[in-house]
């Protein structure tokens, strides 16, 4: 569903916001696409990162990969309930559009399994409204996500 930003509640609007921060410290020299991810977990800390690149392309790391990491490595047993993502291209004013790379969809179903939880997620779009879906199954449907099944 689409938004606007006065419909977020207010730690939603802190992870649009912590997200921005981010984005702007990204380390992007090769793709000039600078992403910020903010995650907030169930017991209300809020952990954010952007994405590292790397002269060998795919040692690089996506934004939401590395908040997820971030989180869940300082607080092993706290669900991630939100995550909220921002991405511009270096130089412009106006964001860009964006949406969690195929990598990242499996990473966000993989700590849904974990935690029996969905994860929202939020994206601050060109527009500043914000898309919000409410768990990976919108972007990852037919996911695999049992090895015993
Ligand atoms: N990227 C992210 O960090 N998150 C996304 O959702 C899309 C892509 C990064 C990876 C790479 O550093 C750059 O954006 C261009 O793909």
């Amino acid at each position: 569903m689409e938004l606007d930003l006065s419909e977020l509640s207010s730690v939603e609007n802190t992870l649009i916001e912590k997200a921005k921060e981010l984005m702007e410290k990204a380390y992007a020299p090769y793709s000039e696409f600078f992403v910020g991810a903010s995650v907030l977990l169930e017991n209300g800390e809020i952990f954010s990162a952007n994405n590292q690149e790397n002269v060998s392309f795919p040692v690089g790391v996506c934004a939401e990969r590395a908040a997820l990491a971030y989180a869940i490595g300082n607080f092993p047993d706290q669900a991630p309930v939100k995550i909220a993502i921002v991405a511009k291209k270096q130089g412009l004013d106006r964001l860009a559009n964006v949406t969690p790379c195929g990598s990242c969809r499996q990473t966000i179903n993989e700590y849904e399994l974990k935690f029996k939880k969905p994860v929202e997620i939020l994206i601050l779009t060109p527009e500043n409204t914000v898309l919000k879906a409410e768990g990976i199954e919108n972007f990852l449907p037919f996911r695999f996500k049992d090895l015993n099944d």
